[in-house]
């Protein structure tokens, strides 16, 4: 097997192709053969040793992923070889191989295509979790989506419009806001150019959206909570924009309006019984039509390294696929 290998986390330039040894599956574990893996913001920092989640050295980065069972270790139920799954494990995805978790291993229904299945269970979950658990997102209810066309945003537009909220999504250019009005958004805000507190009073006509979901902090989040509804809901999902924001604690007592924190991967691991569930609707969505991974592109897991710097440089409209 080949893999990105990670010995040294100082970036991205440390990680080298490596020919490896294919492991054999211990008790519980399968072997993947991986068809297509996808890059999410944690991988980027992951490989600088920025990421919460430090994993032993050398590691493979490539946190999610999807391709052909290929070996089983004892005692798996459920699993076949030569099934397609997906699975989520933080790390093993940017191969041509990887050991997981069986119980991480989602089978994937018929007609679920592996670059699909690579691109979706971290954007939807977090963006599911995030809009209808942690922000109680009603139908009629506005919500603002900044960095909207992202992979976490793009996901979040499409869940939205699922359950019937008016959709502002705010990006930075103007072939972002192109991208979010095609995913369904009823209106945009290009951040780059606009006034962003401007903007939302105009369109929410002095109201504020009832909902903010902001993957990016920095200088937008002021703003942001600063235009929020009486009662709103400011969802804290990433800091994509780089530093994390400080907020006056007086701006929710005025609103009325609360700061919710969303940490979806904990979620999945204190309540995986309706992590379960969630997950359940999703593939429904999936097969309805409903939701569909918006890909970027896909490139040859041989470019990680360039496939990272188009990540880093902020030009990644919604997911971006290596595929082998
Ligand atoms: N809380 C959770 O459970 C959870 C789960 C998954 C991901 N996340 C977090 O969500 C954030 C977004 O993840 P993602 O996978 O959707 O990433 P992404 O596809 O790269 O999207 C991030 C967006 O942030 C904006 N951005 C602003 N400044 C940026 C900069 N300096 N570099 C890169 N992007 C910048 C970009 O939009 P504009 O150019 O339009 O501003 C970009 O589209 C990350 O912080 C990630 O860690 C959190």
């Amino acid at each position: 097997m080949h893999a990105w290998l990670c010995e040294n986390p100082i970036g991205v330039d440390a990680l080298s192709w490596k020919d490896l040894p294919t492991p054999q599956p211990g008790a519980g574990e399968v072997l993947i053969e991986i068809q297509a893996a996808s890059l999410n913001f944690p991988d980027l920092l992951i490989v600088q040793n920025k990421y919460q989640m430090k994993p032993p050295l050398p590691f493979v980065p490539g946190s999610e992923y999807a391709g052909v069972v290929r070996a089983l270790g004892e005692g798996i139920k459920g699993l076949q070889i030569g099934q397609t799954v997906a699975c989520l494990s933080g790390t093993g995805g940017f191969g041509t191989h990887t050991l997981a978790p069986a119980k991480l291993c989602m089978p994937l229904p018929d007609g679920f295509p592996a670059v699909d299945a690579a691109a979706f269970i971290m954007t939807y979950a977090t963006s599911h979790h995030a809009l209808i658990d942690r922000g109680q997102l009603k139908a009629g209810e506005t919500v603002l989506i900044l960095g909207a066309a992202g992979g976490v945003g793009t996901a979040a537009i499409q869940i939205a419009k699922a359950v019937g909220a008016r959709v502002i999504a705010a990006a930075s250019t103007a072939e972002k806001c192109a991208l979010c009005t095609a995913q369904g958004a009823d209106a945009v805000i290009n951040y780059g150019t606009e006034n962003l507190r401007e903007a939302i009073k105009t369109l929410t006509e002095g109201q504020g959206p009832d909902v903010v979901y902001d993957p990016v902090g920095g200088e937008l989040a002021e703003p942001a909570f600063r235009s929020i509804a009486w009662r709103g809901r400011y969802l804290v999902i990433g800091f994509a924009g780089g530093p994390i924001p400080a907020l006056p604690l007086n701006l929710p007592l005025l609103k009325g309006a609360s700061l919710v924190g969303v940490f979806w991967g904990d979620f999945a691991r204190r309540e995986p019984q309706a992590n379960a569930a969630m997950m359940a609707e999703l593939a429904r969505w999936y097969s309805e039509g409903k939701v569909k991974p918006v890909i970027d592109r896909t490139m040859p897991m041989s470019e990680l390294k360039a496939a990272y710097a188009r990540m880093g440089s902020r030009a990644v409209m919604g997911k971006l696929v290596m595929v082998n």
